[in-house]
């Protein structure tokens, strides 16, 4: 074999898998079938940000290919394709089929393949079963496979690669051995398990974190209906409460939160629950659109509205399944003229002070850190109107309200 590993598919999870393989010595081939992304390697530029990988992609000696066939060459292979959810809540695995078909013929004895993605319950099996079913393997004994979930946020790789418990759920005990062996280098506790556990303690990890941002969003909208200010009762319900406490609002999404569930969804026996928690944070946007049209009065129709953030969180780059683009979509609706500014993402936008200025509304759809800084809000009350509304959900301004005129709170302020 000419490599120790081949990562497929050099995406957010990747490529700073990749990395992180060669930076511990093993011989790594990488493999992407989009152009821009290799071209992108090629001249050793990232083609999206996360820090500290910039120094790793200078130093790496990492081949590259666009076939995913030319993944044989190497004795492991890590699957880090996309798994998006069709919109009838099914897992969509046409990326890992269409790979696995390459590999299938070229496999032998030996290899490893790791599915890195996330996946619904059973798909480790599935895999297993289908290199048995179409090559006459028998998995565990002459090929291994094993489900090596990726747990780590966006933005925290290098920070987390070497300490979040790495969880191997191995296709019987030597898949998980040569799946230990392949991660170990890169200094995580390894935790073995089996496959359908290492799946469900994926998705779990998200549907947890999904499920807990629910409960402010679905708060702050009960708050709007009793005319009560959510961070004021958030601040009630947790000030010195030893059991636990509730989280601030905001605009929940990004691609693993809003579509890992669906993977539960899909089987589940109550079904029902996750897709109301789903609803819950699909409907924030709009929330915010009616609450701005009450507020107003008369509509949106060629009033400005300034959208700050396009990122589907704070600091990152990805805007991928952002509420942002939906926020935007229902102000467009309303036939506002919209502005948006990102400090972050690479898409073109308006600059802030151009974004912001004579705006009849400034809606604060990512909590980057530049706009949780006093002189964001000084900047709106100078060079929005008097009248401006700030909403805020994420109380990054610092206004403590969803809903504020930006005169009132720096008046309130001065
Ligand atoms: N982004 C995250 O923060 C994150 C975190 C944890 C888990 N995950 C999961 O990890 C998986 C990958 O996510 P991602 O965000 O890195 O996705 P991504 O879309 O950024 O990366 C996937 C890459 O695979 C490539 N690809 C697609 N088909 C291919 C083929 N046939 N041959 C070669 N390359 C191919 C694409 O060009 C793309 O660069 C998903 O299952 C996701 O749910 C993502």
């Amino acid at each position: 074999m000419t490599y120790d590993v081949c990562v497929i598919g050099l995406g957010r999870v990747g490529l700073p898998l990749a990395l992180s393989f060669a930076e511990a010595g093993l011989s790594v081939l990488g493999v992407d079938n989009d152009p821009d992304v290799l071209a992108a390697l090629r001249e050793r530029r990232m083609p999206f940000k996360e820090p500290g990988t910039d120094e790793l992609l200078a130093r790496a000696d990492l081949a590259l290919s666009h076939r995913a066939a030319d993944g044989a060459q190497a004795r492991s292979i890590v699957l880090t394709l996309g798994t998006p959810s069709f919109s009838h809540i099914e897992i969509d695995m046409g990326d890992i089929r269409s790979v696995l078909d390459d590999l299938l013929p070229l496999l032998q004895e030996d290899h490893l393949v790791v599915l890195r993605s996330t996946v619904a319950p059973g798909t480790t099996a599935f895999v297993a079963g289908y290199l048995e079913k179409h090559r006459g393997f028998t998995v565990g004994e002459d090929v291994f496979v094993a489900h090596v979930p990726e747990r780590i946020a966006a933005d925290r790789f290098l920070a987390e690669i070497g300490t979040l418990p790495c969880i191997v759920g191995g296709v019987g005990e030597a898949s998980g051995e040569r799946a230990a062996e392949l991660f170990a280098p890169l200094g995580a506790p390894i935790v073995q398990t089996t496959p359908v556990q290492a799946e469900l303690a994926k998705i779990w990890t998200n549907i947890f974190r999904y499920a807990t941002f629910a409960l402010p969003n679905l708060l702050m909208m009960d708050c709007e209906r009793y005319d009560a200010n959510v961070f004021e009762v958030i601040e009630l319900i947790n000030r010195d409460y030893p059991r636990g406490g509730i989280g601030q609002p905001g605009l929940t999404a990004g691609t693993c939160l809003r579509k890992d569930f669906t993977f539960s969804e899909e089987r589940s026996n109550a079904p029902g629950m996750l897709l109301a928690v789903s609803r819950v944070h699909e409907s924030v946007p709009l929330f915010l659109v009616d609450g701005v049209k009450r507020r107003l009065g008369g509509g949106l129709r060629e009033r400005k509205v300034a959208v700050l953030g396009l990122a589907f969180k704070a600091d990152t780059d990805d805007e991928r399944d952002s509420l942002s683009h939906k926020l935007i979509r229902l102000l467009e609706r309303e036939l506002a003229d919209v502005a948006v500014h990102d400090p972050v993402v690479a898409t073109p936008t308006s600059g802030f002070e151009e974004a912001i200025g004579d705006a009849d509304v400034v809606i604060v759809a990512t909590n980057h850190s530049a706009f949780v800084r006093p002189e964001a809000l000084r900047a709106i009350a100078e060079r929005a109107g008097a009248d401006c509304l700030v909403v805020d959900p994420w109380n990054a301004l610092g206004t403590g309200q969803v809903f504020a005129y930006v005169s009132e709170v720096v008046a309130l302020r001065a």
